[in-house]
């Protein structure tokens, strides 16, 4: 057999494209046929659950604004990104998000774990005046969220709307979708059901300060404030598996 020296190689263009395609084919079937042995690549957590009706109308406000536009909601397994967001985010984590806010272009900060970082006070602040709270911020400010009633016509039809892509929705949440968003915002109100039907993380007062008015206001931050906090990711550690760090 002759010798296949790396000059033989490198002066026959056709065996050169021949071998490029076996050796970046090893690291595609590498990457790719492990997928069709797993059952799932999404994790099994604990504490995910389906946005509560008010979380969810502040989601979709949140993708009206463009928001998205700025923030991503997806710390990657780096360093540098781990330290200061967070533990990188789980593919179950946005397992009920339709659409997912992942991304990889950010003006601002990722905000999948914003949750709990700040006060409420800080949000209404913020999103009425970035400036005031952050004075060499470029975020717009969205100060007529306080004062725009939060239409929330629809919300059965909308928790129907995420059911029908797979959120498992039960006919008790989307029977009582407008009493759990309502009672939500009121503190020392009747929230058991709403507690039974999502889970004693729920986070219950009225957001926007403003008891008199259900505002979109109320629902952008009361989303704000639940992201990254469902699942608790310290116990996910100990029983990870496939770590890839
Ligand atoms: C033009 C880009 C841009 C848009 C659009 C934008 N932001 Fe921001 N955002 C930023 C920048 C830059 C910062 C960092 C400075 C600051 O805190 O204001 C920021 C900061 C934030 C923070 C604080 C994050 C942290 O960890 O400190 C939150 C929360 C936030 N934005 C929410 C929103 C929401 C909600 C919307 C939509 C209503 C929005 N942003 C739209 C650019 C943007």
């Amino acid at each position: 057999m002759a010798k296949l020296s790396h000059e033989k190689i490198e002066k026959n263009s056709i065996l050169l494209l021949v071998l490029i395609l076996v050796v970046v084919s090893i690291g595609g079937l590498v990457e790719i046929v492990p997928l069709f042995w797993m059952k799932s690549s999404i994790e099994k957590v604990e504490g995910m659950r389906p946005y509560t009706p008010l979380e969810l109308m502040g989601r979709d406000i949140y993708i009206r604004e463009g928001c998205y536009v700025c923030h991503s909601q997806m710390i990657r397994s780096l360093r540098s990104e781990v330290d200061r967001y967070g533990h990188y985010s789980l593919a179950a984590e946005s397992m009920y998000d339709h659409p997912f806010q992942w991304g990889s272009k950010r003006t601002g900060p990722d905000l999948a774990r914003v949750g709990g970082k700040y006060s409420d006070e800080w949000h209404r602040l913020h999103l009425a005046d970035p400036r005031s709270v952050v004075p060499e911020s470029v975020m717009p400010g969205y100060p007529f969220l306080a004062e725009t009633p939060l239409d929330a016509r629809h919300i059965r039809e909308r928790l129907e709307a995420d059911r029908a892509v797979g959120v498992p929705y039960s006919e008790e949440m989307i029977a009582h979708a407008d009493e759990d968003l309502r009672a939500q915002l009121a503190p020392g109100g009747d929230t058991d059901g709403l507690i039974a039907r999502y889970g004693d993380k729920v986070q219950v007062r009225d957001f926007d300060g403003n008891p008199k008015m259900v505002s979109e206001l109320d629902a952008l931050i009361a989303y704000l404030q639940m992201l990254g906090t469902l699942v608790d990711t310290k116990s996910f550690k100990a029983n990870e598996q496939d770590n890839d760090r």
